[in-house]
């Protein structure tokens, strides 16, 4: 709980920290473009057009790392940086990003700058005030106050009354900076992101890409059915083909042996109706369609040699398509838990936010998961993609491990 408040504090701390620096840094750039841009009218203020441009791209950019770092990220929209001075004017008045940069800065630098400074200031004055008590003698008098200047501290009563507006100032900074935090980064989303043209051509590279890698994943999915049927149930086959061929033989000329012949014939005829079973389970489990995600999650959970518990919060049925990625991610997540983490736990949880379906698999094993090295993590990241889904391995040294799968499943 305190681990997660200080967790909570840093947080709020560094990121409104650095968007106060960020922001400063925006009305800075917006006062030398207005100064560049007086001073262009009488030409001597166009020579400084191109480094003004590379430095308010280098500022943006570094605010969409910060931006990306506290939320979603948001793709650098530029093509390339202008060469000549021509080029930077050219880009000045034809570029949409241009503008929008330079609307950010002034946003940033006046709005971004207001918010940044209400989230900040609390983290000083919390301390500041929680202390009073401790330092106000020591200071000129009227120079320790509480509550923005509102109270002057004179006596050690009023100093204690510091612990109450610290308090205060404690608890906006844990529960309203984030939230100020975010905030302040709504209309730099809109400003920095790509356009929305330039978005559509990013979705349909993303696309073409996951579309390939759809391909990709059938055609080895094909290949993976095609080995165990040649492998497994065709083998058997033969043998029972061979098998009755002999016992037709021995039925001729040694009829007292035949029934063993055809007793190993019966067995290679089950052994191969078993593994077509299993080939079968492996397309599209048969327990998915019968009990539902739930419950096929539940039967993964009881064969799990590791303990799982196992936890859906889904009130509708998602698509199979969905429902089976799924289940193969969590199968896959599990197998690799109970065979490379030494795990004594394993938790699923699978929940609905919007039009995601949200699957978690987490094991309390060593960690230090990495999906280069097989095929089954990659695995699930190709059949998320190819559903236009995310998946995400978080596997420290040391543990836990966990792996995300987020899929689209309609509203
Ligand atoms: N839960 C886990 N805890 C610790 N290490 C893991 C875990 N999951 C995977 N790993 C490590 O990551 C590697 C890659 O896992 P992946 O599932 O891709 O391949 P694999 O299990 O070795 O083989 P397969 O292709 O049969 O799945 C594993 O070899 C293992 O070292
Ligand atoms: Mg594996």
């Amino acid at each position: 709980m305190l681990r997660r408040a200080g967790a909570r504090a840093w947080w709020g701390f560094k990121w409104s920290a650095a968007g106060l620096g960020t922001s400063m840094a925006a009305l800075l750039m917006t006062a030398v473009g207005a100064a560049v841009a007086a001073l262009s009218l009488i030409s001597v203020g166009l020579f400084a057009v191109r480094p003004y441009l590379w430095l308010l791209r280098c500022l943006a950019d570094l605010e969409r790392r910060r931006l990306g770092a506290i939320g979603e990220p948001v793709p650098s929209p530029y093509m390339e940086s202008p060469k000549t001075l021509r080029e930077a004017l050219r880009t000045v008045v034809a570029d949409p990003t241009v503008r929008r940069d330079l609307g950010w800065a002034a946003s940033h630098g006046t709005f971004g700058l207001l918010v940044g400074a209400v989230a900040f200031q609390t983290f000083p004055n919390a301390v500041r005030e929680l202390t009073t008590a401790l330092w106000w003698r020591w200071v000129p008098p009227g120079e320790a106050t509480l509550f923005n200047d509102l109270i002057a501290v004179d006596d050690q009563r009023t100093a204690l009354l510091g612990l109450l507006t610290g308090s205060f100032w404690a608890l906006l900074a844990l529960y309203a900076v984030p939230w100020l935090v975010r905030l302040q980064a709504m209309p730099e989303r809109r400003l920095l992101g790509p356009e929305s043209e330039t978005d559509l051509t990013a979705r349909v590279a993303e696309l073409t890409a996951t579309r390939a890698a759809a391909l990709d994943a059938h055609a080895v999915e094909l290949r993976r059915i095609e080995r165990a049927l040649h492998d497994g149930a065709q083998n058997r086959l033969v043998a029972v083909a061979m098998l009755t061929g002999i016992a037709r033989q021995t039925v001729r000329d040694d009829p007292g042996n035949a029934d063993e012949v055809l007793g190993r014939a019966q067995d290679a005829a089950e052994t191969a109706l078993a593994e077509l079973r299993g080939v079968v389970r492996t397309i599209l489990p048969p327990v998915l369609e019968d009990r539902g995600l739930e419950g096929a999650l539940s039967a993964l959970a009881a064969d799990c040699p590791v303990p799982c518990s196992v936890s859906v919060d889904v009130s509708a049925r998602c698509p199979a398509s969905v429902e089976s990625t799924a289940y193969f991610a969590v199968a896959e997540a599990l197998t690799n838990a109970a065979k490379h983490s030494g795990a004594t736990e394993t938790a699923v949880t699978v929940r609905r936010t919007g039009s995601e379906l949200v699957v978690e698999v987490r094991d309390n094993g060593r960690g230090g998961a990495d999906a280069s090295e097989g095929s089954g993590l990659t695995g699930i990241l190709r059949r998320a993609e190819a559903l236009d889904g995310k998946a995400a391995v978080s596997s420290p040294p040391g543990g836990p491990t966990t792996v995300e799968v987020r899929l689209p499943c309609g509203s």
